[in-house]
């Protein structure tokens, strides 16, 4: 019941401003939503995701021949409406990813996205999935709390921004199914 007037408000909302950023309900079982997530490792304080095994960033070459493979990173990543870091905020991202090939860059991710702003402020979604940085990269989403729980769904990623060893701007599109 609470999901349901939840999901009438954001139509009346989406009506009455015609406009709705970050996300869209097309009916009672299905959310889009759209954000940007931030990665900063290797950058000292300022890092949002940090290494916990193997280097910490100095022999970057070697580690890129190696295609990361052991390393688990734990990451704290801004999400933000619009693709610059400084645009209006989503929420944090909040987990791990390992590096699990020798082969190829592939890295396993497991996180919570913590939406903090919005009418699905205080809700999460967990992700799962292995990604290889390439064009239609895809997550599962496998449930979630507050006016996602029990729901799934489909993130598809895009990557907007690699800076080197630096930092990486990620365009996410989430498809929620409710229960
Ligand atoms: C961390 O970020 C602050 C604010 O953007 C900046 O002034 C500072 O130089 C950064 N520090 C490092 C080590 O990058
Ligand atoms: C990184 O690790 C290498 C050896 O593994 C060490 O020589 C270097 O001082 C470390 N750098 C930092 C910034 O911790
Ligand atoms: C990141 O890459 C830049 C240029 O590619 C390099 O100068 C810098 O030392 C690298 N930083 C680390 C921590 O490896
Ligand atoms: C989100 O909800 C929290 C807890 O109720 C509240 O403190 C915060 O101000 C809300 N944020 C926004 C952007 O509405």
């Amino acid at each position: 019941m609470q999901l349901l007037s939840a999901i009438i408000l954001v139509v009346l909302i989406f009506f009455s401003t015609g406009c709705v950023q970050d996300h869209l309900v097309v009916s009672a079982q299905i959310v889009y939503l759209q954000w940007y997530m931030h990665d900063t490792p290797y950058s000292g304080p300022n890092s949002s995701s940090i290494p916990v095994t193997g280097s910490n960033g100095s022999d970057f070459q070697t580690e890129v021949q190696d295609k990361f493979f052991g390393q688990i990173f734990v990451f704290d990543d801004p999400l933000t409406l619009g693709p610059s870091p400084q645009s209006a905020s989503f929420g944090r991202a909040q987990g791990t990813y390992t590096y699990v090939s020798r082969e190829e860059f592939v890295s396993y991710v497991s996180y919570t996205v913590s939406i903090r702003s919005g009418v699905y402020n205080g809700s999460t979604l967990n992700i799962l999935g292995a990604s290889q940085y390439l064009p239609g990269n895809k997550y599962a989403i496998v449930g979630g709390t507050g006016d996602f729980i029990l729901a799934r769904g489909i993130l598809k990623e895009v990557v907007v921004n690699l800076f080197g060893n630096a930092s990486a701007t990620l365009s996410h599109h989430a498809t929620v199914y409710l229960e």
